[in-house]
């Protein structure tokens, strides 16, 4: 049987990377057969194309060419990792998808929904994941739990209207039924123990 396919989504800080730790760690208890990976990255061409979208002297790159490259990068990602691991059955869990190209490309760079859906038509055609997990917390907070952005990373480093706009962008996302929002204000365990019943009772794992 095919894998199921798990995202995770929310603004930079929201507590993705820890989330996923603990998660990671369940997953091994349990001995459920799984892959983590992230975007953009996960493969060695797409982390390469990673270091060109995340490098901070590239200030004059167009919206278009930041669209893009998360699409391309993506691509190479499904087919060389996401794919294989669904099709041997694994649950696959990744940081980031194509719903973060909605909140900060289409939504909050202004290029549009359907911009978006046109350049990732292979990722939403037959990769569109099972469950979205939305760590929600405003930017702000999340931002002052990693005590600021980091200035070298091009996308962290746009202002705070900016990221504001990404949270809105993200809320557009609540009418996919797949998207779910878990509340991450509180501490790292109270958000690792919604999210376990969250996969739980999306018949994610057992
Ligand atoms: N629930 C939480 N409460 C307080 N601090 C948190 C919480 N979750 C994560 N953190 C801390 O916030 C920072 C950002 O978390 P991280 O998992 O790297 O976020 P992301 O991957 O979404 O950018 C880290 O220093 C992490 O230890
Ligand atoms: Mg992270």
């Amino acid at each position: 049987m095919r894998g199921k396919f798990v995202t995770f989504e929310g603004c930079e800080g929201s507590g993705k990377s820890t989330q996923l730790r603990y998660i990671g760690e369940y997953l091994k208890g349990a001995g459920i057969d799984f892959i983590m990976s992230r975007e953009p990255g996960g493969s060695e061409i797409s982390e390469d194309i990673r270091k060109i979208i995340l490098n901070g002297k590239y200030t004059a790159m167009c919206d278009e060419c930041e669209a893009l490259l998360y699409a391309a990068s993506r691509v190479q990602h499904i087919k060389e990792v996401i794919e294989p691991a669904l099709a041997a059955g694994k649950l696959v869990v990744c940081d980031r998808y194509v719903d973060s190209s909605f909140a900060y490309q289409g939504y909050a760079r202004g290029l549009g929904e359907e911009f978006i859906e046109s350049i990732n038509a292979f990722a939403l055609k037959n990769y569109t994941p099972d469950l979205t997990i939305f760590l929600d917390i405003s930017p702000n907070e999340a931002f002052a739990r990693k005590h600021g952005a980091d200035r070298t990373d091009r996308m962290e480093s746009q202002g705070p209207e900016f990221h504001q706009k990404v949270y809105e962008g993200y809320m557009q996302l609540k009418k996919y039924p797949r998207f779910k929002c878990v509340d991450c204000r509180g501490t790292k365990e109270e958000t690792a123990k919604k999210i376990l019943e969250l996969l739980k009772a999306e018949n994610i794992i057992g």
